[in-house]
């Protein structure tokens, strides 16, 4: 599926499809280098539609080298440059060059450019799980074979950026997906593309029913149907396409026993509102489906914070590990277990804390059949910050503890030397006192036994001391 680049005629850039996120970085870059101006910028699709942002046509500009945006502007632009908003590529243009003169604009959350991009970008992200979640198969034969043909009507721009995981979850059948924009085709090596296409061109008859009860049911996500209402999570177009809204009822029913029991058992009931467990649990279901940065590619599933949400200690761990990311809980794993025994060596009681993670998924390399362990990065912890910062609104604990650098970064915004903060507090943006010290997976690798026995001490001596600031701060 290659494109040509963009054609470039004087500021007017013409982008080879609507969702041709490579065009538009190309020809931008170049425009921005050249120092041209947002509004003297015509961006248009070829054979489509026209972005009025602007109306100049003031000659020719060079194709500059290009120069370095953060990763999560990147992020942000792939998802919004496929809306249906035809002032997408001008308004990310104008976010680039904001960038350019201030690299850390993408940190303004007043900026409504801002604001509004990455509206778009959550509203395709949005779009992307409605057809990863609702695209239906039928079962046709066609020369080759049985072949699965569906049909689906995306808001926006998000066939292409949708294809890859169809292609993973389905590698071994041949299928469809016909739209009315854009029609892709898979015949188990590859992947082609055709015209958009109409309902009559879909097969009628009945979805191939078992399998999709089976899928729907595995990926249905209970808590949004109370938070977001149902047409919301699954507007009405797309459920003639499904034979299994026959289990919602069950579904739903089977999932308010859970919550209903989740939040009985919770050994301290919430002191912040009757409606924290809803937000708490809206905020977590809302997580599962997070793709702000990539790590969400490969791990097993999102794993949220837990505790009660009247805790006075927020932990903040740097990600799940091979064992969190299997069990969807954080802290299970070795390094867990060192931290519950420090913990219970300095008197602190686990259950009566909430613990979470930096990043929420997990980043790995697959090594044979391990998967090991690699560091987020300063644009993961980042992407991911949001999620934390929201817990910790939702909570309003006493204090709040960094385990090490990642969880330092993400809670200061800033890459902190663990030895230079230890022991002292410092103050976050929201007011929270912060206390930062290492991460038990540090005291794991330490090859040296002597010197991994003094910093166990150390270790649950800063949990003392935290045990006993609480008290103070939250008697
Ligand atoms: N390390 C972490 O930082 N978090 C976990 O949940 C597990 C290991």
């Amino acid at each position: 599926m290659l494109r040509e680049g963009p054609m470039i005629d004087a500021h007017r850039v013409t982008l080879a499809a609507a969702d041709d996120f490579d065009g538009w970085r190309v020809a931008a870059r170049g425009l921005a280098e050249a120092g041209i101006p947002a509004s003297a910028v015509i961006w248009q699709v070829d054979g489509g539609e026209t972005d009025l942002f602007a109306n100049s046509e003031t000659g020719p500009r060079p194709v500059g080298p290009g120069f370095a945006v953060p990763r999560s502007f990147v992020d942000m632009a792939e998802k919004a440059i496929c809306h249906s908003d035809p002032q997408r590529f001008g308004l990310l243009y104008a976010m680039l060059i904001k960038l350019r003169a201030n690299r850390r604009a993408m940190e303004d959350s007043a900026d409504p450019l801002l604001h509004r991009l990455e509206h778009m970008a959550k509203e395709v992200r949005r779009d992307l799980h409605k057809m990863h979640a609702f695209v239906r198969f039928r079962e046709v034969e066609d020369q080759g074979g049985p072949r699965f043909v569906a049909w689906f009507e995306p808001d926006h721009h998000i066939v292409r950026a949708a294809a890859g995981f169809f292609v993973r979850r389905f590698t071994a059948m041949r299928w469809s997906i016909l739209t009315p924009e854009l029609s892709i085709h898979w015949d188990g090596e590859v992947l082609t593309e055709s015209l958009g296409a109409t309902r009559q061109d879909a097969p009628d008859g009945d979805p191939v029913e078992e399998t999709w009860k089976t899928y729907y049911a595995s990926i249905f996500n209970p808590a949004r149907v109370k938070v977001e209402a149902m047409t919301k999570e699954m507007p009405k177009k797309y459920w003639k396409n499904m034979p299994e809204t026959a289990l919602i009822g069950e579904l739903i029913a089977g999932a308010q026993a859970r919550e209903a029991a989740m939040i009985e058992s919770s050994a301290v009931l919430p002191k912040a509102g009757a409606n924290l467990p809803a937000s708490w649990q809206a905020l977590k279901a809302e997580a599962a489906h997070c793709t702000r940065c990539g790590l969400y590619k490969c791990a097993t599933q999102t794993v949220f914070g837990e505790g009660p949400l009247d805790a006075k200690i927020i932990f903040v761990g740097e990600q799940p590990g091979d064992q969190e990311d299997l069990a969807g809980r954080p802290f299970v794993g070795p390094a867990g277990q060192l931290f519950n025994a420090a913990l219970e060596q300095a008197g602190i009681e686990r259950a009566q804390t909430y613990i979470t993670n930096a990043v929420k998924h997990f980043k790995f390399e697959p090594r044979g059949k391990r998967r090991i362990h690699q560091k987020p990065d300063t644009g993961e912890i980042d992407a991911c910050r949001w999620w934390q910062e929201q817990e910790r609104r939702l909570i309003k604990p006493a204090l709040t503890v960094a385990l090490g650098a990642t969880a330092a970064r993400s809670l200061t915004g800033k890459t902190v030397t663990i030895s230079k903060v230890r022991g002292n507090p410092l103050t976050l943006a929201d007011g929270n006192e912060c206390w930062v010290t290492v991460h038990p997976s540090f005291l794991l690798r330490l090859p040296d036994e002597e010197v991994r026995r003094a910093e166990r001490e150390l270790f649950v001596e800063d949990l003392r001391r935290i045990r006993r600031r609480v008290s103070h701060l939250a008697p």
